[in-house]
């Protein structure tokens, strides 16, 4: 009686094992062989397998650090507690709910509505004639000093 009871416990337990490691294998598996789509014109030099690790962590996952660790200017800026990337709008987000990958290259990672956009977030506020003219008067490559996104 007790021998058999152990080997069913045997079986049990080898059964159970090899679904756990296939669900672990599974995706480690499929993450290093597909991308789920062509990276958009910003990154389209990141494309390729020995690139992934750039963004991901093991196993898909999103690292912000490594964003961060290319946009340096922007992870300065947090650093400084200054722009809109420390604003409420920002706060306790993932990046990618905002910036998403792998739709293709022609594909808008930054939407936004320019008409809708409260500029106070930036903690620079548009007051009086700033209200009324053009963005792009303010907002030109010239005035750009982010050296990554300036090119
Ligand atoms: C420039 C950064 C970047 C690079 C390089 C990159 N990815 Fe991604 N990847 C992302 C982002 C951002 C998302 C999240 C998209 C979303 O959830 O909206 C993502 C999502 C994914 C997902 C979907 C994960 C999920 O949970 O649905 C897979 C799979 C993936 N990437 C695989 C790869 C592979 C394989 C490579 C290399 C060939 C790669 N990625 C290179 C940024 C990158
Ligand atoms: C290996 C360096 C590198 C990594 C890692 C990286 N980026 Fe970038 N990213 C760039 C460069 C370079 C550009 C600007 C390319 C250009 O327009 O000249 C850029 C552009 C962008 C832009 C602006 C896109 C546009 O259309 O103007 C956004 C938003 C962005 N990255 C978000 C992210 C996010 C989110 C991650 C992490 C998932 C990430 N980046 C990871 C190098 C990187
Ligand atoms: C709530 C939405 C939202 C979230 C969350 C968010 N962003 Fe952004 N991001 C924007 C918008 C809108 C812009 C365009 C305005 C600007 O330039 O700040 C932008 C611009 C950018 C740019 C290009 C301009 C620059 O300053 O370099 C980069 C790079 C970027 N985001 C990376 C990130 C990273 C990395 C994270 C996570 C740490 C993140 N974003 C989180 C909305 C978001
Ligand atoms: C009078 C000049 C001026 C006008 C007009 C203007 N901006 Fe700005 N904007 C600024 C300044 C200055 C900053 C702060 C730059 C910084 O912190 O590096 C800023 C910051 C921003 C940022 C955040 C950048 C960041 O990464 O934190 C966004 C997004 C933005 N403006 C969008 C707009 C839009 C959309 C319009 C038109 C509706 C507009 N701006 C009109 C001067 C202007």
């Amino acid at each position: 009686m007790d021998v058999i009871n152990i080997r069913t416990f045997h079986r049990f337990i080898t059964i159970h094992l090899v679904v756990v490691f296939l669900f672990l294998i599974i995706p480690c598996g499929v993450f290093s062989q597909l991308s789920p789509g062509k990276l958009t014109k910003a990154h389209s030099s990141l494309e390729g397998l020995s690139n992934c690790t750039l963004c991901h962590d093991l196993g898909a996952k999103i690292s912000e650090k490594k964003c961060l660790s290319c946009h340096t200017h922007l992870q300065q800026k947090i650093t400084q507690n200054k722009g809109y990337h420390v604003s409420k709008d920002i706060k306790g987000k993932a990046c990618i709910s905002c910036h998403s990958e792998h739709h293709g290259v022609n594909f808008e990672m930054i939407r936004f509505d320019k008409k809708t956009f409260n500029h106070n977030l930036t903690g620079y506020e548009l007051k009086g004639a700033h209200k009324k003219i053009d963005c792009t008067q303010c907002h030109s490559p010239e005035n750009i000093s982010d050296p990554v996104l300036k090119k």
